[in-house]
C-alpha cells in the first residue's frame, strides 16, 4: 500500500501509528442551535375547521390507515385525541404525519458538509415522512436532526437542548440517519438517542402547568435503553433545573433504578415526576408495572388531580395493558407541572440516557380509556417494522472483510492485532498472505453484544476477541463481561456514508462511525476534536465493502 506517512511524529521508523491520543471525551457538541421556525403549511384554522369535522365513529377509527400507502387516514392520533375534546398540544414524529391533514414539515436536518438545512415532509397529506428528501440532501455527509417540528400548531418545536443543572449543553444532536426504520413499509427514520443527546423547549404553548391534566405517548424501541438518567419524553422545567417534587411529568423508558422501578429487569414504563422515577404510588417496586421491551413499544402517562396513570404495550399489535392508575405518590399532590417539553433528557439536563424516539404527542385532558385503545389501533395499523439494509450481509455467524472504500486503500482490509499489539488497522491483504494475516482480516459477524439488532466483530483468528473502541480507537479485546465492553463493541451497519456499500454506527456514540485514518481504526465524527475526526475523506473512510472471507 502507498502511505503517506510523512505527517506522523513522534512514531518509531516503520511505525504508522499516529500519536496515541489519550483524553478525547465526546467531541460533537459542534453542531449549532438552528432556531428557524417551520413553514407551516398547515394553519391553525386549518387544524379547527379539522377538529370540527371529525367524527368519533370508533369502527372508522379502527379502520383508518394501514391499507393506504399514501396513509390518507380519516383519523390519525391527534384526530384521535381532537374528537374526544383531550386535542394535542404538542405532537412530535420523524416518520410520519399525526393529523390526517397535516402536510407541515415533521423535521429539519443539518449537514456537516456546509452547515446547509433542510426539511423534510410527508410523502403526501397525513402520511409517512419523505425520507428520500434527508438520503439525497446528506449524501456524502454526516447530518443531524436540528429540528422536531411540533404538528398541533402550537409551535412547540424540540431543539437542541441548553445547559441544565445537571450537565452542560448545548446537548449533542442526533444522527439523523441512526435510527433507520419501516413504517407502512416506507422507511423512514426515527431520533436515536445517545449519552449527551437532547431535545427541548423551553417556551411552549398550551401545554398543561401546575395541577391541569395531560396524556402523554410516545413510540420508543423498546430494545434501546440504558441506566443513566433520564430518557424522557414530556413536561419539564422551564428553567433547566430541577425544581423539585411535582415539577415534571414525562415518560420515563429504560433500567435507571435508583428511584422506581417494576418487575423483572426492565425496561420499565415510568413516569418522571422530578426526583422520580415511578413505577406506581410507592418510591421504589411496584411489581405491577412490568418489564416491556417490545422491539416497537407504545408508552403513556396520563396525568390528572391525584391520579395518573401508566399505560404500555406492543405497538405492532394488541391493546395497551394498564400497568398503573391511581393515587399521585407522597409529595406529588398537587402537581406543579411547568409545561417544557423534553426528549431524551431529565429535567435538570441529565443526560447520560440513551433511547429511540418515533412518535409522541401531549395532550390537554386527560385522555380516557376508548381514546388511548384507538390511539393503539392507529398506531398498530402503521406496522412500524425494522429496516433491512439491501442485500443484508450482516447475518449472525457468517464470516466477513471488511475493505476500505477510500480509493488510496482498495487493496487493505480491517485487521485485527495490526499494525501492532492489540490495535485494529488496516492491512492490505492478498491472496499469498499469510494464514495468520488472513484470519486476523476475517470477522466473524456476531448478534451486538449490547443490542441483537446490531452487530459484533469478533475475530475469526481464534482468540475470541471482538473489535471494540477505547478512547474513540479501535482495538481487538477479549470480552470482559461488562456493559462497557459490550457497548464499546457494538456497531450497527448503516447504508454506507459514501452512498454505497456500508458503514458501522457506534451503539454507544451514535454520532460516529468506524474509520480508518492514517491506516489505524477509530470511530469518527464527521469533524470534531480528534485527528481523526477530520472531514476530509471522512465519508469514504467510514465506507466498507464487504468482501468474501479471507480465511
Ligand atoms: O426525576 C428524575 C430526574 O431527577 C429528573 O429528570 C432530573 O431533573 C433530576 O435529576
Ligand atoms: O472509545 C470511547 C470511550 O473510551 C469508551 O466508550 C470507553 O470504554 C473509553 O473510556
Amino acid at each position: 500500500m502507498a502511505a503517506d506517512l510523512g505527517t506522523v511524529t513522534g512514531a518509531s521508523p516503520g511505525d504508522r501509528r499516529p500519536p496515541r491520543v489519550t483524553t478525547s471525551f465526546p467531541n460533537g457538541r459542534s453542531d449549532s442551535t438552528m432556531t428557524a421556525r417551520p413553514r407551516l403549511r398547515h394553519t391553525r384554522r386549518g387544524l379547527l375547521a379539522l377538529a370540527a369535522t371529525v367524527t368519533l365513529a370508533l369502527g372508522g377509527l379502527l379502520a383508518s390507515g394501514a391499507s393506504s400507502p399514501s396513509r390518507a387516514a380519516t383519523q390519525e392520533p391527534c384526530d384521535i385525541y381532537a374528537a374526544a375534546s383531550t386535542p394535542c398540544v404538542a405532537a412530535h414524529s420523524t416518520t410520519r404525519a399525526l393529523y390526517a391533514a397535516y402536510d407541515g414539515p415533521l423535521y429539519q436536518v443539518k449537514r456537516a458538509s456546509d452547515g446547509a438545512t433542510t426539511n423534510v415532509y410527508p410523502l403526501s397529506t397525513g402520511g409517512y415522512a419523505n425520507s428520500a428528501t434527508q438520503d439525497s440532501f446528506c449524501a456524502n455527509t454526516y447530518c443531524s436532526i436540528t429540528e422536531i417540528y411540533d404538528q398541533s400548531g402550537n409551535g412547540n418545536n424540540l431543539t437542541d437542548a441548553p445547559a441544565g443543572g445537571a450537565a452542560g449543553g448545548p446537548d449533542i444532536l442526533a444522527n439523523a440517519a441512526a435510527a433507520p426504520t419501516t413504517a407502512g413499509g416506507h422507511k423512514v427514520y426515527g431520533v436515536f438517542i445517545s449519552p449527551g443527546m437532547g431535545y427541548r423547549d423551553d417556551s411552549t404553548k398550551n401545554i398543561a402547568t401546575g395541577n391541569a391534566s395531560e396524556g402523554e405517548y410516545a413510540v420508543l424501541d423498546g430494545t434501546h435503553y440504558d441506566n443513566g438518567c433520564c430518557f424522557d419524553y414530556g413536561n419539564a422545567e422551564t428553567n433547566n433545573d430541577d425544581d423539585g417534587a411535582g415539577a415534571m411529568e414525562a415518560i420515563y423508558f429504560g433500567t435507571e433504578n435508583a428511584w422506581g422501578y417494576g418487575s423483572g429487569n426492565g425496561p420499565w414504563i415510568m413516569a418522571d415526576m422530578e426526583n422520580g422515577l415511578f413505577s406506581g404510588s410507592a418510591v421504589h417496586l411496584n411489581s405491577g408495572d412490568p418489564t416491556t421491551s417490545y422491539r416497537f413499544t407504545t408508552a403513556m402517562i396520563e396525568g390528572g388531580a391525584n391520579q395518573w396513570a401508566i399505560l404500555g404495550g406492543n405497538a405492532d399489535s394488541g391493546s395497551l395493558a394498564t400497568d398503573y392508575s391511581g393515587v399521585r405518590p407522597s409529595g406529588y399532590n398537587p402537581m406543579k407541572k411547568q409545561g417544557a417539553i423534553i426528549l431524551g433528557i431529565g429535567g435538570d439536563n441529565s443526560d447520560s440516557s440513551a433511547g429511540t424516539f418515533y412518535e409522541g404527542v401531549m395532550t390537554s385532558g386527560y385522555p380516557s380509556a376508548t381514546t388511548e385503545a384507538a390511539v393503539q389501533a392507529n398506531i398498530v395499523s402503521v406496522g412500524y417494522a425494522n429496516y433491512t439494509l439491501p442485500s443484508n450481509p450482516f447475518t449472525s455467524g457468517k464470516e466477513i472483510s471488511l475493505q476500505a472504500t477510500t480509493p488510496c486503500c482498495t487493496s487493505d482490509y480491517i485487521t485485527g492485532n495490526y499494525p501492532s499489539g492489540d490495535e485494529v488497522g488496516l492491512d492490505a491483504v492478498t491472496s499469498s498472505s499469510s494464514t495468520t494475516v488472513k484470519k486476523d482480516a476475517t470477522w466473524i459477524v456476531e448478534p451486538g453484544l449490547a443490542n441483537s439488532n446490531c452487530v459484533s466483530f469478533k475475530s475469526a483468528n481464534g482468540s475470541g476477541d471482538y473489535i471494540r473502541h477505547y478512547n474513540f480507537e479501535l482495538y481487538l479485546e477479549p470480552n470482559d463481561g461488562t456493559g462497557q465492553f459490550a457497548l464499546d463493541a457494538t456497531f450497527c451497519p448503516r447504508a454506507g456514508n459514501s452512498g454505497s456499500n456500508y458503514s458501522f454506527m457506534s451503539y454507544n456514540y451514535s454520532y460516529k462511525y468506524i474509520r480508518h485514518y492514517n491506516y489505524i481504526g477509530y470511530v469518527a465524527s464527521d469533524g470534531g476534536s480528534n485527528t481523526w475526526d477530520a472531514s476530509s475523506l471522512w465519508y469514504e473512510d467510514t465506507t466498507w465493502a464487504v468482501a468474501t472471507a479471507w480465511s
